[in-house]
């Protein structure tokens, strides 16, 4: 069986440097190379499972598989047997014993992947469970920082927005206190983490959004994740002035764009909306990474899926 990866957290430093290293060397190879063990194995099967929407994260493991010489499956949870009250194990388990090598899973349940994995011989990557983990999103994160900075220790990092409920704010906090990085986090009270949460290290400040960005080298927005919000928002999300009264207090308007570090970047996991989290001419400036991570999401992607069939 090879490698799964259900959360940083479990990830040690050296083994998130050797992945990384790994998807630099991808992302300098613009061909088609199938891998040797890839090869050995006659072309194995890995099957995308997106129990959530997306579009980033399943096309980049696609496109990743494809590369690399996997055969790809497409399992629609809407015409599977879970509609029929199958469980996730129960599904995992017949993909393997259909010879499915490695299975990749997006699910609005928090621990399920990782109860279920220590009992499949199939590797197991996290797509993005509920507001748990995305761990492949924080990997790709780290790519980019790496190439722009030349490291990723002893820097400031921003996270703006709705950090509570996302899962891409985790696995990056998580990460950053593993390279000793400084972490800021600003937004509304309500979508803040609670002060006794496991992430709020002693790396983590919870200061204001104007000095957040205007200190930071990297400046991390994010989606405001309504669907996971348990009560109604402080914020009328179905009137402009309530998106524009968001905008001016939390988003990254060209005011706050003006006060950036000279070499700082711009960073957002998308789907982004504009002119609500971000101005929408900040999105494509020079200093956003914002479409440089969804191309370095493919090249960390096809290191995982190398990974995941090593011994
Ligand atoms: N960043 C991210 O996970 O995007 P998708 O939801 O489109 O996969």
């Amino acid at each position: 069986m090879g490698k799964s990866l259900i959360l940083l957290k479990d990830l040690e430093k050296e083994k998130i440097d050797a992945i990384l290293e790994r998807g630099e060397f991808w992302s300098q190879e613009q061909n088609f190379r199938v891998s040797k063990k890839i090869k050995e194995l006659d072309n194995p099967l890995v099957c995308n499972l997106f129990f959530e929407s997306s579009t980033r994260t399943r096309f980049s493991f696609e496109v990743a598989a494809k590369k690399l010489g996997y055969h790809i499956l497409n399992f629609e949870p809407s015409t599977s047997s879970t509609q029929k009250g199958e469980s996730m194990y129960d599904t995992l388990k017949t993909l393997e014993s259909m010879g499915v090598n490695v299975a990749i899973i997006r699910t609005k349940e928090e621990n399920i992947l990782h109860e279920v994995t220590p009992m499949l011989n199939l590797s197991i990557i996290n797509a993005g469970a509920g507001a748990n983990e995305h761990p492949t999103q924080a990997l790709l994160d780290l790519l980019t920082i790496k190439q722009h900075f030349q490291r990723i220790t002893d820097l400031k990092i921003a996270i703006i927005g709705d950090i509570k409920y996302s899962r891409v704010a985790n696995s990056n906090i998580i990460a950053h206190t593993k390279y000793n990085n400084e972490i800021f986090i600003a937004g509304p009270e309500f979508l803040l983490p609670e002060k006794d949460s496991m992430l709020m290290t002693d790396n983590v400040k919870v200061t204001n959004v104007d000095d957040a960005i205007a200190n930071a080298d990297v400046v991390m927005m994010l989606r405001v994740q309504r669907e996971r919000h348990p009560r109604k928002s402080d914020f009328d999300w179905s009137s402009d002035s309530g998106k524009n009264k968001y905008f001016e207090a939390y988003g990254l308007t060209k005011e706050r764009f003006s006060t950036m570090q000279e070499n700082a970047i711009i960073m957002h996991p998308a789907p982004f909306n504009r002119d609500i989290e971000i101005d929408s001419d900040v999105v494509e400036d020079k200093k956003s990474m914002i479409f440089k991570q969804v191309r370095n999401g493919v090249a960390i992607r096809m290191a995982l899926l190398e990974r995941a069939i090593e011994e």
